[in-house]
């Protein structure tokens, strides 16, 4: 694959270059595929084990595409006492949407975050990387509605 072949080549002289390249794979392809991993540990003189070992150790990475817009939705204890726990349920009662997985329709990607630094206007999330605050079961069913609306690319 060209894009981690041309990442492993830009990054390999970076001391500790395996957690770079990971990111820089996933900042380009939105993932990392498994197939990079063989790549990575050729790459840096690793085994596959340990460059695995340090993709599925950090939760930040996924090995499959995620949906057109990813939802980061903080569990952390204020959003809790704000109410994200009834949230998570109402995306997945009322919309499919499992936390750390991707909805059927691929429209939404649902993953936990720990404090987005805005807990007291709880609860809070990222949607494809802008905080929102103040969430309620209204404006998480408008989210889903414009995230299905969104069309993927062509
Ligand atoms: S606990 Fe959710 S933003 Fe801090």
């Amino acid at each position: 694959m060209a894009v981690v072949e041309a990442v492993v080549q830009r990054l390999r002289a970076v001391p500790g270059a395996c957690l770079p390249i990971l990111h820089a794979i996933q900042d380009e392809l939105g993932f990392v595929p498994h197939d990079a991993v063989e790549r990575i540990a050729d790459g840096l003189n690793l085994s596959r084990a340990e460059v695995h070992g340090v993709l599925t150790f950090y939760h930040d990475f996924r090995t499959a595409p995620p949906g057109r817009t990813i939802v980061k939705l903080c569990r952390a204890e204020a959003c809790q006492a704000r109410g994200c726990t009834a949230l998570e349920r109402r995306l997945h009662d009322h919309h499919g949407i499992a936390m750390g997985a991707t909805s059927a329709d691929a429209a939404i990607t649902l993953e936990p975050v720990y404090c987005l630094g805005n807990c007291a206007l709880g609860p809070s999330a990222l949607v494809d990387g802008k905080l929102v605050g103040r969430l309620d079961a209204a404006r998480v069913d408008a989210l889903v509605q414009a995230a299905r609306g969104k069309r993927g690319k062509a």
